[in-house]
């Protein structure tokens, strides 16, 4: 060949040369896989909404699916023809503040988990405002996603003990590994829970995974999760400044017989569980030290 003839050809129709090069190549690859059962599915994958999902999932599975998992870009959408108000909340000087902020820290600080309850009666309307201040927290997009289910009736307080307690000793005995179980032995928890029969309430929190709006259609709950945790945090205020005890728990793998015990829809998922009520006379708790302020706080 001459090279001197052919070098302008090549450097006009190279670029045409790669192309049906690589048409050739694909074509070829394709076809290869295609015959042997390969699917190419090269279109973009068909975008699934919470709801259809969660409406495709085996009941109990339903469980596990969040809200998180929803396309986040869909946040804001609290209902443009709400009004806004003025808002006018109470406001101090820097004195009180410190001061006001030094109580409430106190209060708090004197709060413990406990796993001894008294039987001790408490009114139910102390319970029903402190399920108030627990329905004022911020919830995403405004869904407030909760149900708080309250347990005075003795007999359900009992059957709820036998179903946390029979899943807790397959999860002490066979569920949690080794290092579990070791992070647990300050703390003293076993699989036995008699308090769940000696407080006078068991608060049971459902996060709802989706709600219903007016017209009966699914509407999506934005960080349901998030939101009834920090609604939870309230609740434990409440009862601390009220003068209560309570005990955060997670019954582990029993959610699902709770939540058909107490006649829950399936759209709920029980999250934590709160015995409620005075403390034993004998009560202890752990010693345990809070991390001092420079250790939990970074000012930039
Ligand atoms: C998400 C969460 C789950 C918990 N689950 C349990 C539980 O299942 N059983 C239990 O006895 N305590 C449980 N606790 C309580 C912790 O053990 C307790 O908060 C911790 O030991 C610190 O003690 P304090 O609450 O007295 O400060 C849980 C706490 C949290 C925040």
């Amino acid at each position: 060949m001459d090279l001197a003839r052919s070098a302008p050809l090549l450097t006009t129709y190279w670029p045409l040369a790669v192309a049906v090069g690589a048409v050739v190549v694909g074509h070829k690859v394709w076809k290869y896989l295609h015959e042997r059962g390969v699917n190419l599915d090269l279109k973009r994958k068909k975008s699934v909404s919470f709801s259809e999902k969660v409406e495709t999932l085996p009941q109990d599975s339903k469980y596990n699916i969040s809200p998180e998992d929803e396309d986040a870009d869909n946040f804001f959408v609290i209902n443009e023809d709400v009004p806004h108000i003025p808002y006018k909340p109470n406001t101090y000087s820097d004195d009180v503040m410190i001061k006001r902020s030094l109580e409430f820290y106190e209060c708090l600080n004197n709060r413990r988990s406990c796993r001894f309850f008294s039987d001790k009666p408490v009114p139910l309307e102390v319970i029903e405002n402190i399920i108030r201040c627990a329905g004022t927290s911020p919830s995403g997009a405004h869904t407030e996603p909760w149900t708080f289910v309250v347990v005075s009736n003795q007999e359900t307080k009992q059957r709820i003990r036998e179903i946390i307690e029979e899943e807790e000793e397959l999860n002490y005995r066979k569920r949690m590994g080794q290092q579990w179980l070791q992070d647990l032995a300050a703390v003293g928890t076993t699989w036995e829970k008699p308090y769940l029969e000696e407080a006078p309430y068991i608060v049971l929190v459902f996060k709802q995974v989706h709600g219903f709006s007016i017209d009966g259609a699914r509407k999506t709950h934005y960080y349901s999760e998030i939101s009834v945790s920090i609604s939870v945090g309230l609740f434990i205020a409440a009862v601390q400044y009220s003068g209560l005890v309570t005990l955060t728990s997670t019954p582990m793998n029993a959610g699902p017989k709770l939540r058909s015990l107490l006649k829950r829809p399936v759209n709920e998922k029980v999250l934590v569980l709160l015995p409620v009520g005075y403390p034993a006379d004998d009560a202890t708790v752990p010693n345990f030290k809070r991390k001092p302020v420079d250790e939990i706080m970074v000012h930039i």
